[in-house]
């Protein structure tokens, strides 16, 4: 399913786009699908049948830290060339796990189907990164004359929240499904706290935006001061202002209207912090939004990834798998933890252990936040 959502968004551009980088941080679309077809191919054949034909010619094109991203679209095949060797593989892929020989079967990273999940939350992964591409690609060749029927207004007042008592909390991630920096399974130790049952909306975040909140210099610590200036952000990333003065959204399909409602995404893990500050309240830990999650208090998850306030490190115990620059090398403080899913997560990575990261100025990833208050 994730496969073939992958090759249809790079399908779905023209032989320029599906070469070009819409954003610093972002391969080009083309890139996403033959470096998902090489992964598969790589454990399968390569580490698991000791075959390497297929990826010894392209290793170097689709091993990210071999080939930097601004390479990357110069060196793909042709749209036709690249589509027929992913449908081979993956067909050939598909074969070798259909009828597993006893050298497949018995592998270790076969055990309990682990490879297959891998393999689906790879695909998931790199699609919600194609989705970012096509998003900056719409903002792009926005033109800014949309109409916005009902622009949009502020809300102000605090969110309802629900109390989750002190306590010892089970978190992590289950086998086989887990991530490496899910796991081990651990006990968490938390205080008392109230979390909001919603995500920051954009009418509350707009409430923010009218307060003045990217001009107070006290709501922003020295780092998101720095980002501010250099930034010069006043919005969301994808929000836009037509020339009436209203606000509407871009997304990967181009623009629409933004509803008042509607979970907030766009921001940066500074701006979450300076709502958080404004609003008197937090981001909350990554584990105490895994524990009001799997106690069923939060609602509205998946419409956006929400920034937590801590940076993403490794659980004690932890254990690098498949390889070791899945998850090890962001741990390096740089990167903060994200938890729930946006609109352009799959189901397979939606669950409440799972942990997204990415550092602290990134706004193209679809993140809002949700509040929480000491008690
Ligand atoms: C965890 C989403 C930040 O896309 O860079 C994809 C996931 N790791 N291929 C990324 C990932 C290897 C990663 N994120
Ligand atoms: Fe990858």
């Amino acid at each position: 399913m994730a496969q073939s959502l992958v090759a249809g968004l790079a399908q779905d551009l023209d032989a320029t786009g599906w070469r070009s980088q819409f954003h610093p941080d972002l391969s080009p679309l083309g890139w996403h699908l033959g470096h998902c077809a090489f992964t598969e191919t790589y454990w399968l054949q390569e580490v698991i049948l000791g075959d390497d034909r297929f990826t010894a010619p392209v290793a170097r094109l689709y091993t990210p830290p071999l080939t930097p991203k601004p390479e990357r679209g110069k060196q793909l095949p042709p749209p036709p060339a690249l589509g027929a060797w992913v449908r081979e593989l993956q067909s050939i892929n598909a074969a070798i796990l259909d009828n597993p020989s006893a050298r497949v079967s018995s592998h270790p990273l076969m055990q309990d189907n682990y490879l297959l999940h891998f393999l689906i939350q790879h695909y998931s992964q790199h699609f919600e990164t194609m989705v970012m591409g096509l998003t900056q690609q719409a903002l792009a060749s926005d033109h800014g004359d949309i109409n916005v029927a009902s622009p949009l207004e502020l809300q102000t007042g605090t969110p309802k929240t629900c109390r989750i008592d002190a306590g010892h909390y089970k978190v992590g991630g289950p086998a086989p499904v887990a991530c490496d920096n899910e796991l081990p399974p651990q006990q968490a130790t938390l205080g008392p706290f109230a979390i909001a049952k919603q995500p920051v909306t954009n009418s509350e975040y707009l409430a923010f935006m009218e307060a003045g909140g990217y001009t107070n210099p006290e709501l922003w610590d020295t780092s998101g001061r720095e980002w501010l200036q250099a930034s010069g952000a006043a919005a969301p990333g994808h929000w836009r202002r037509n020339p009436a003065g209203h606000w509407y959204g871009v997304g990967s399909r181009g623009p629409y209207t933004l509803t008042g409602d509607d979970v907030l995404h766009g921001i940066c893990w500074h701006e979450a912090q300076a709502y958080a500050r404004w609003a008197n309240a937090r981001l909350p830990h990554e584990h105490q939004w895994e524990v009001a999650c799997r106690l069923h208090r939060l609602e509205q998850t998946g419409r956006a990834w929400e920034w937590c306030d801590n940076p993403f490190y490794p659980y004690a115990g932890f254990r690098p798998f498949p390889y070791e620059e899945y998850s090890a090398p962001w741990f390096n403080g740089n990167h903060y933890s994200l938890r729930g899913g946006s609109l352009h997560t799959r189901p397979a990575i939606k669950r409440s252990s799972f942990r997204n990261f990415y550092q602290p100025d990134k706004r193209h990833i679809f993140a809002g936040l949700r509040l929480v208050y000491s008690l």
